[in-house]
């Protein structure tokens, strides 16, 4: 039978790993992004190499319209995907008061609202599967507040308890939810966070975006409920679960300080 994956934000970074590689395990592709180009270029270089299907679909899913436009465009084809990846996000760094409100608005709809409504929309699809999957991606940024990324570590805890609790809604169900916490990944995201001022330090612990999709793929067919690729990144996972808030909030008003 022919299996797909919805997988969205595929066209850089961590979305693109995960795409190439549940290409490399037989999985037809749907890309969506918002960049057309960019993803039509990939839906043909992921056909050309791993001889599956790729589909492309552009649309900014911080548009409240988009995740029911995509899902119909799964029907339209007649496709029922047995995996949704939420993998679209990005960040935004400084201080909450100095940023543009309209802008911080627009990230937090992608990173939460747009998971909401695309789970939302793809979950009846998922459902007429055997067994199907959801792969939300979070970051190590949800165990902890993190002053001068505010809004975005706040948004990451709301990925990490939703999943959790939709898992458990469906636990009785042929729907696994995982949720994958990555920690600093060599990708577009610190550049588009404005983040470029510790470019240099980040290099000493960023993993790269194939290992962190490969550890996202095995734990999701694992059907983990939480995966933090990296014993550095689980340290420190743990570290905050378990240490005095102020602690915590001292070590992370310190981290991203330029
Ligand atoms: N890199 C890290 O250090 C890190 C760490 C922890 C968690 N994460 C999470 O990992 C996920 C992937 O990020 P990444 O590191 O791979 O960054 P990335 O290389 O910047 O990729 C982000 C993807 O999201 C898409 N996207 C951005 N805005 C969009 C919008 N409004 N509508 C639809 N798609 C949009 C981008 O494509 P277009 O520009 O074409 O739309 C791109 O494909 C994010 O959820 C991020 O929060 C990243």
């Amino acid at each position: 039978m022919n299996k797909y994956a919805l997988i969205t934000g595929a066209s850089s970074g961590i979305g693109r790993s995960l795409a190439c590689q549940l290409a490399s395990r037989g999985y037809n592709v749907l890309l969506t992004s918002r960049s057309e180009n960019k993803l039509k270029e990939f839906a043909a270089l992921i056909h050309n190499e791993y001889g599956v299907d790729a589909l492309y679909y552009a649309a900014d899913l911080s548009e409240e319209s988009a995740p029911a436009r995509i899902s119909s465009w799964c029907t339209s084809l007649a496709i029922l995907p047995n995996i949704l990846v939420n993998n679209a996000g990005y960040g935004l760094w400084g201080s909450f008061d100095k940023l543009d409100l309209d802008g911080q608005v627009n990230m937090h709809r992608l990173n939460t609202e747009a998971v909401i409504r695309l789970t939302y929309a793809v979950l009846p699809l998922l459902k007429q599967h055997d067994q199907s999957y959801i792969l939300n991606i979070s970051s190590t940024a949800a165990y902890q507040p993190v002053p001068t990324l505010a809004l975005y570590a706040a948004g990451k805890s709301f990925v990490l308890s939703f999943s959790r609790a939709l898992r458990f809604e469906l636990k009785d169900s042929q729907v696994s939810v995982s949720c994958l916490c990555p920690g600093p990944t060599a990708t577009g995201f610190a550049h588009r966070a404005g983040l470029d001022a510790l470019a240099k330090l980040a290099e000493k612990f960023n993993m790269s975006p194939d290992r962190v999709a490969n550890d996202g793929l095995n734990g999701l067919f694992k059907r983990k409920a939480e995966i933090i690729p990296g014993l550095l990144n689980r340290l420190s996972a743990f570290g905050a679960r378990h240490a005095p808030d102020t602690v915590v909030d001292w070590v992370t008003s310190r981290l991203y300080k330029v």
